[in-house]
């Protein structure tokens, strides 16, 4: 793609990674193209590399630049003088950027340590070349050993690409069963299924809450998100909430619990208490277990969901239904391919499948439906709706093959009104046929209307306005429930009374829906487009599968046929690049490996064509000045008003 810029390099090999426990990874993505589209041989190592990873692939390349993004930077360097010496990276160049949490005066301390550049804050992408450039200047580029570089990479994962959609034997699942309750001392009090059974059958029912929002068209349910670390606190969240009238609540389980680390939840669960503020970023379900859970229940009297993004599930689950949770969040793909490095997709499907399976058991036995979503908004950075959408459809037809019968399909909105409410209008209608053609009957469909979730407005008015506007959309996409956000949101996890201060936006939004403009061809426009992409990659998916859902999704991400931006995890194929076209709709910049007819792919070429032109790019080698100016564009507020575009 970039033959006359990279001609005019001498084919530098440059080591690319993040550093540390973080999966941030739409910085890397950008880098990683920019570099790649200026004729260096890119050398990617994604996110979560210990610092020793980078040493032992240091030698095959000449400049190595690593990125922190958590803030603890400065734990993670700590040996990085002493593997200098050990690896004897003498003349290597080290480059050290991102949010290193430190202060501009520490920075002096990287470079002692031997960084050749440190950066503490955001720097754009073209002063990074320049910069190399002059770096590399008489430098002779390492030769290129592919094989190599191949051998040394550290072993991806030994769990078999095998995986089938067919229903969990009940015998595997009790078996599965007694092993996932012994994950943690909580896990027994979740045993007696019939038991928990009688007390979640008195909740609040999800399901219900939806389905008779449905049947009053155009009533969207609205649901905020908070967790804390300690039940009585997390209880008085929900009483704040249920007084402003929301109608569904659910808590963000901690990120301790979510890579179930369960001791650390409990050392924090102790410093919270021993503090009295919430050490932890949302709510730990698992340590405080099914008593802890219920007596919220009790005394919450609206529909209940877990929110999380765990590695393993399981227990979370059982304890959530025990507790009585009457929607549990996540599946598969979309709490794997966004968050991890190296979960195989055969490994996350087999856990919820577990999961799937449990939630249709509650209806088997004892007749209560449960809602499953999926996290459709997956790496939250431009993401056109097909993808969302064909992740949704895998997703739901795992659930309901394990006898799930109530689905919410997520998805977060881009900015462009039109294009959103297609997206919202087309997942439902596709989801409906495809089940039919498939022959459930009985499934409740449900959409899910996320409001924008990448890198938010700085300004507080920005913010205000993003959220009011954003809830019109919403109201007109005909989705089921929204999911908010807060004015707060580019600065802190939100307090209760930033909240309150959201929710009061959103109801204002609401409120003057129906004046909202709504233009019903460029909708219908969008649509046409959607259907074809999502038939297309769909069909390709099943049919690698030859026929078997789980296998095709697993073989599927292996080929491309569904390749996620931004994505962290090397089971994704990170060939698909996005940006926006001069309306502010999102459209693919590079379709890697997706079989899109050609009708789909010069579409997106021609979109694209002519938002080069606006921006007065050159040449496809410059794209990432476009991907650059997109992720940071409403973070920077550089943009008339919301939505971007109608
Ligand atoms: N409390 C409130 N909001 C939270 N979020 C994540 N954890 C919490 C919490 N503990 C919100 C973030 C972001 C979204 C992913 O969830 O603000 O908007």
């Amino acid at each position: 793609m970039s033959q006359q810029h990279a001609s005019k390099k001498r084919g530098h090999t440059i080591l690319l990674g993040g550093l540390g426990g973080d999966s941030h990874s739409v910085g890397l993505a950008i880098l990683r193209q920019g570099l790649s589209a200026n004729g260096y041989q890119v050398r990617y190592l994604g996110t979560q590399n210990t610092l020793a990873d980078f040493f032992r692939m240091a030698s095959l390349t000449n400049l190595v630049m690593i990125s922190s993004m958590d803030g603890h930077a400065r734990y993670y360097l700590r040996d990085f003088p002493a593997l200098k010496r050990e690896f004897k990276t003498n003349g290597m160049i080290w480059y050290l950027g991102g949010n290193l949490g430190v202060s501009e005066d520490y920075q002096r301390n990287f470079v002692e340590m031997g960084f050749n550049r440190v950066f503490t804050k955001f720097i754009d992408l073209t002063t990074v070349l320049d910069l190399l450039e002059r770096d590399l200047e008489g430098v002779t580029p390492v030769a290129n050993y592919p094989e190599l570089w191949q051998h040394t990479l550290p072993a991806t994962c030994s769990f078999p690409s095998v995986a089938t959609d067919s229903l969990l034997e009940h015998e595997t699942f009790e078996l599965r069963r007694r092993e996932v309750l012994e994950h943690w001392k909580t896990g027994s009090g979740a045993r007696d299924i019939a038991g928990n059974a009688q007390f979640l059958i008195r909740q609040p029912s999800f399901p219900k809450a939806q389905a008779h929002a449905r049947m009053k068209h155009g009533d969207i349910l609205v649901q905020p998100r908070c967790g804390v670390a300690l039940v009585d606190e997390q209880l008085r969240l929900f009483q704040n909430f249920q007084v402003a009238k929301v109608d569904v609540l659910s808590y963000q389980v901690d990120s301790l619990t979510r890579n179930n680390n369960y001791a650390g939840a409990e050392e924090a669960i102790r410093d919270s208490r021993a503090s009295a503020t919430s050490t932890l970023n949302g709510f730990p379900i698992i340590n405080h277990g099914v008593p802890g859970l219920r007596r919220i229940a009790q005394q919450i009297r609206l529909p209940l969901q877990t929110r999380h993004s765990t590695r393993d599930p399981r227990l979370l689950a059982e304890i959530s239904y025990a507790g009585g949770v009457t929607s549990f969040e996540g599946g598969a793909i979309c709490y794997n391919i966004p968050y991890y490095k190296n979960y195989p997709l055969a490994e996350s499907i087999r856990n919820w499948q577990y999961v799937d399976y449990l939630t249709g058991l509650h209806h088997k036995l004892f007749g209560i439906v449960l809602d499953r979503e999926f996290f459709g908004t997956l790496t939250a950075t431009l993401i056109p709706p097909c993808l969302a959408i064909v992740t949704n459809i895998l997703e739901t037809l795992l659930a309901v093959r394990q006898g799930v019968k109530c689905v919410s399909l997520g998805y977060a909105e881009q900015g462009h009104r039109s294009q959103d409410i297609a997206a919202i209008r087309m997942m439902t209608k596709m989801t409906h046929e495809i089940l039919g053609h498939m022959g459930y009957k009985d499934v409740q469909l449900n959409t899910v209307f996320h409001q924008y979730m990448a890198a938010f407005p700085l300004s507080l008015k920005r913010a205000d306005e993003l959220i009011r506007s954003s809830a019109m959309t919403a109201a007109r996409s005909g989705a089921t429930r929204l999911i908010g956000k807060t004015p707060v949101e580019a600065f802190r996890i939100p307090t209760v009374t930033d909240n309150l201060t959201g929710i009061e936006l959103i109801q204002a939004g609401l409120a003057g829906a129906s004046d909202c403009h709504v233009d019903e061809v460029r909708v219908a426009q969008e649509c046409a487009v959607i259907r074809r992409e999502v038939e297309a990659i769909f069909e390709s998916i099943v049919f690698c599968g030859n026929g078997d859902i789980a296998q095709g999704v697993v073989t599927g991400f292996e080929k491309g046929l569904i390749d996620i931006p931004f994505s962290p995890s090397v089971h994704n194929r990170g060939e698909v690049m996005t940006t926006r076209d001069v309306e502010g709709a999102v459209r693919f910049l590079s379709t890697g490996n997706l079989k899109l007819d050609r009708e789909s792919r010069e579409f997106h070429q021609d979109k694209v064509s002519e938002r080069r032109q606006a921006e007065g790019i050159r040449s496809p080698s410059q794209d990432y000045l476009l991907v650059e100016r997109d992720v940071m564009q409403v973070a920077r507020c550089r943009y008339e008003h919301w939505p971007l575009g109608q």
